[in-house]
């Protein structure tokens, strides 16, 4: 039996009346956990004692100085700290810089009375040398969450799940649990090389990402198709793995972990020059897209202030309803700013309601022939596939193309324009 704990209460109505609140997880999944009786949630912290493993997966983003704001872990491991048990345990899920999990958690955990030491094992020998060790009051790991919302390729158990612990006893736990769900675990020596495991894999996209768009930039001055360049590339068969140019960096781990590892380092006097770069290049994205349309414009004998912007897709990745640090809300921003007036579409987002750092307002447009006819520029900052490309391109009057989306549409090429 599982049981979720939130501070929503909305979050657990809904799961409690069988509603999904996440897109790709149906309601009838939900429905058919609770007819089996594997799963119940609930606001009610008291019932924390009763769980044999304590999962926490809450939110670690930036403050407003884009430092680590580790504000919802410290008050969730104080939570579970005065409900902790012997016997229990205690997992960190939410993305970190290494350390957070026996700097940060463990001392709160401490305060019980119970304890947990750190001590160094080897992921060879962790069995034996659990068994010359005593075993510690309660169990201490972190293991990375790796979700791709909207993938259908792979499902959770699929996934290969990393574990790191703080002492072997913990690691050996946190592997059975895990081992219970997911076809492969993969164990690290300690919980900071499973802390710092996902942020190599977040960097490595962030980067990457920067990489191509920066060569994209350059591509466009000396008119070579970036696109086609990064098609040919990736036919070869080894050492290349392809990344795309966009609009600019989206979604709640990306553009956020990295920065979670730069100030860390700053305690260690170690400068973290790629994710500085990645970040300056990244962010510069939207803005480049901005300074396009007024560009394009500018050639049709149109000025952004006063031009009717649509933005086609507010996600912030195809197929998906997740709007967090989506850039094609700072584009809708800056057009703002310009004076543009600007409308949106998405089939995923009906609305785009009050956010951390935008208030629009808007409702998503209906896509019909007549409503693309009387917008000075179309701009595709998601390529959902719901979207009919070929109807887009003739139906517009300039199509600002930040995905490559129209890349199938043979006619009215001179419409397109890909920033
Ligand atoms: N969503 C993903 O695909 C994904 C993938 C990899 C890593 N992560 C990481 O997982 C963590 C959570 O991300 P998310 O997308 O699930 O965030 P989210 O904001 O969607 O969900 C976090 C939940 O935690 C709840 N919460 C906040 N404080 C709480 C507390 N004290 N006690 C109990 N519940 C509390 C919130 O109400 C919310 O429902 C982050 O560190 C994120 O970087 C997420």
């Amino acid at each position: 039996m599982t049981t979720g704990f939130d501070i929503d209460p909305k979050k657990v109505e809904s799961l409690e009346s069988g509603k999904s609140y996440i897109k790709h997880i149906s309601s009838e999944a939900i429905q058919e956990v609770y007819a089996e009786k594997q799963f119940r949630a609930t606001s009610d912290f008291a019932g924390l004692s009763e769980m044999d493993a304590v999962i926490i997966c809450v939110p670690t983003p930036l403050d407003e100085y884009r430092q680590p704001d580790l504000s919802y872990v410290r008050s969730t491991a104080e939570a579970v700290r005065a409900q902790l048990r012997p016997g229990q345990l205690i997992v960190l899920e939410s993305t970190t810089y290494p350390g957070t999990t026996d700097e940060e958690v463990l001392p709160i955990l401490e305060k019980s009375g119970l304890h947990c030491p750190v001590a160094s094992y080897t992921t060879e020998d962790v069995l034996s040398e659990a068994m010359e060790s005593p075993s510690p009051d309660f169990f201490l790991a972190f293991s990375p969450e790796r979700e791709d919302p909207g993938n259908p390729n792979f499902t959770t158990a699929q996934i290969p799940k990393v574990v790191g612990a703080v002492n072997a006893h913990s690691a050996l736990v946190a592997q059975l649990l895990y081992q219970s769900v997911f076809e492969r675990t993969v164990l690290v020596s300690s919980s900071r090389a499973a802390e710092m495991s996902k942020l190599l894999e977040n960097i490595y996209r962030c980067v990457n990402i920067a990489l191509v768009n920066e060569l994209k930039l350059l591509s466009q001055r000396m008119n070579i198709d970036i696109w086609e360049v990064i098609a040919a590339a990736s036919t070869k068969p080894f050492g290349f793995h392809p990344f795309y140019p966009g609009p600019g960096l989206g979604g709640h781990c990306i553009p956020i972990d990295p920065f979670y590892l730069s100030w860390k380092a700053r305690e260690y006097e170690f400068p973290t020059r790629f994710i500085e770069l990645a970040g300056e290049v990244n962010s510069a994205m939207p803005a480049h897209v901005v300074q396009s349309v007024a560009e394009s414009l500018d050639r049709r004998r149109k000025t952004l202030a006063g031009a009717r912007v649509l933005v086609l897709g507010v996600a912030y990745k195809r197929d998906i309803d997740d709007t967090r640090e989506s850039p094609a809300l700072r584009i809708m921003e800056l057009l703002q700013r310009r004076g543009a007036s600007v409308e949106y579409n998405d089939p995923h987002v009906p609305s785009l309601g009050k956010m951390r750092k935008y208030e629009f307002g808007l409702q998503s447009v209906p896509l019909t022939p007549e409503m693309l006819r009387g917008y000075d520029c179309v701009l595709i900052a998601t390529d959902h596939t719901a979207y009919d490309y070929d109807r887009i391109v003739k139906e517009s009057a300039l199509v600002i193309d930040t995905r490559n989306a129209t890349a199938k549409v043979t006619h009215s090429r001179d419409k397109i324009v890909r920033p």
